[in-house]
C-alpha cells in the first residue's frame, strides 16, 4: 500500500486525511499543544474535537499528559517531527496499538528523511508534507500518504475543489507571491531584520484554501535529486553549528549524519538574551526565525510561550 495523493498545501492533505478517517460526532483527536495555526484549521472546518497534549523543552511528547488526555473518545493521535527531525515513533506506535487509534503523521516540516531503516513519512495511517515549506524554489505542494489501506476509499475526498480548475488563478497567484517572498527576503536581508525575536499576536484569518490535484508538486518532485538536497543541508547545518558555536549558542536538535531533510537549524537560546542574539546573528549574515505563530486559543499557554522563546531557527538554504 502505498499512495501518494498532491495537494496545495499541508492543510489540504491533512484535511483530506481526516475525512477519510471518516470520525463520529463525539470522537476526538490528541494533537501536540506546540503547534501553528494552520494545522488547526481543517480540524476546526470538519468540526473535529481536539486535544491537545504537553510538548517538552526538547520537543518530544510529555507521555504523562498524553495518557492523562487519553479517554474513550479518543480516536487519533498526531506526532509531529518538528523541524524535520523524528519524534518518539516507537513510543507513538506503541500507544496506537495498545489503545487501537489512527496514528496521524505531521512531515511538513521534512521529506524523504530516514531514522535508522524508518523511512519518515511512512509510519502513520497517513502521514502528510508541505513542499513549499522545505523547498523555496516552489510556492504550493502538499502530499498525503496513505499507508493503511482501510482509509483507501478516496471517493470519500470526491467533494474536493479540484486545482485543476483554477490553474490560470493559481499561476497569477503563485507568481506574486513568489515575486513578494523575494522582495520580502531581501528587505529582510538589508535590514538586518529582528522583527521575529519577539511575539506577534495572531491576526490572520483562517485561510480556506483546500485545494486537490495540484501537479505542479508532482513534477517538481520527480525533478529532485534528495540525495543531493540532503547532502547540502548536511553540510549546511554543521557550518551553522561551527559558527554558533563560537557564540556560546548549541543545537537543539542534533543532526548526526545526511540522512534527514531538516526544515531548520534549531537552536536553544535564554529568554533574556533572544533579542540580542538575533541581532547578532542577522549582523553576520544568518537569516533567522521563530516558530510558530499558535492558534489564537493556545496563544495564552505559558508552557508554549516558555518553549517558543527558548527556540530560535537559522535558515538553511
Ligand atoms: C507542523 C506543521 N504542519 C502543517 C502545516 C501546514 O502546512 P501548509 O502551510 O502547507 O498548509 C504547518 C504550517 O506551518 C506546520 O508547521
Amino acid at each position: 500500500m502505498d499512495k501518494n495523493l498532491f495537494f496545495l498545501n499541508g492543510r489540504s492533505a491533512l484535511m483530506a486525511g481526516l475525512m477519510l478517517l471518516q470520525l463520529q460526532k463525539d470522537d476526538e483527536v490528541l494533537i501536540p499543544q506546540f503547534i501553528c495555526d494552520s494545522v488547526l484549521y481543517p480540524f476546526k472546518d470538519l468540526k473535529i474535537k481536539t486535544n491537545f497534549y504537553k510538548v517538552k523543552k526538547n520537543l518530544n511528547p510529555d507521555w504523562i499528559d498524553i495518557n492523562k488526555k487519553f479517554s474513550k473518545k479518543t480516536k487519533a493521535i498526531m506526532m509531529i517531527h518538528y523541524f524535520g527531525f523524528p519524534t518518539e515513533i516507537k513510543k507513538f506506535l506503541k500507544f496506537k496499538k495498545k489503545n487501537k487509534i489512527y496514528l496521524i503523521e505531521d512531515y511538513c516540516h521534512g521529506y524523504t528523511g530516514k531514522k535508522n531503516k524508518i523511512e519518515l513519512g511512512n509510519i502513520g495511517d497517513f502521514s502528510f508534507s508541505s513542499l513549499k515549506k522545505i523547498f523555496p524554489d516552489t510556492i504550493s505542494g502538499g502530499i498525503l500518504k496513505i499507508n493503511n489501506k482501510k482509509l483507501s476509499n478516496i471517493n470519500l475526498i470526491r467533494n474536493f475543489k479540484n486545482y485543476k480548475n483554477y490553474k490560470l488563478f493559481f499561476e497569477i497567484f503563485k507568481k506574486i507571491k513568489y515575486i513578494k517572498s523575494k522582495i520580502e527576503k531581501t528587505k529582510f536581508f538589508l535590514s538586518k531584520n529582528s522583527r521575529y525575536a519577539s511575539y506577534q499576536s495572531n491576526t490572520s484569518k483562517n485561510k480556506k484554501n483546500y485545494f486537490y490535484g495540484d501537479l505542479e508538486s508532482f513534477k517538481f518532485l520527480s525533478k529532485k535529486n534528495f540525495v543531493y538536497e540532503k547532502k547540502k543541508r548536511f553540510l549546511k547545518y554543521k557550518k551553522i553549528e561551527k559558527l554558533l558555536k563560537r557564540e556560546k549558542i548549541y543545537p537543539l536538535l542534533d543532526l548526526k549524519n545526511n540522512s534527514l531533510l531538516p526544515w531548520y537549524f534549531v537552536a536553544k537560546v535564554k529568554e533574556d538574551k533572544r533579542k540580542h542574539i538575533f541581532r547578532k546573528l542577522s549582523k553576520i549574515g544568518l537569516k533567522v526565525f521563530s516558530w510558530p505563530n499558535f492558534p489564537k486559543e493556545l496563544e495564552k499557554n505559558k508552557l508554549n510561550m516558555k518553549l517558543w522563546n527558548s527556540i530560535i531557527c537559522v535558515n538553511l538554504i
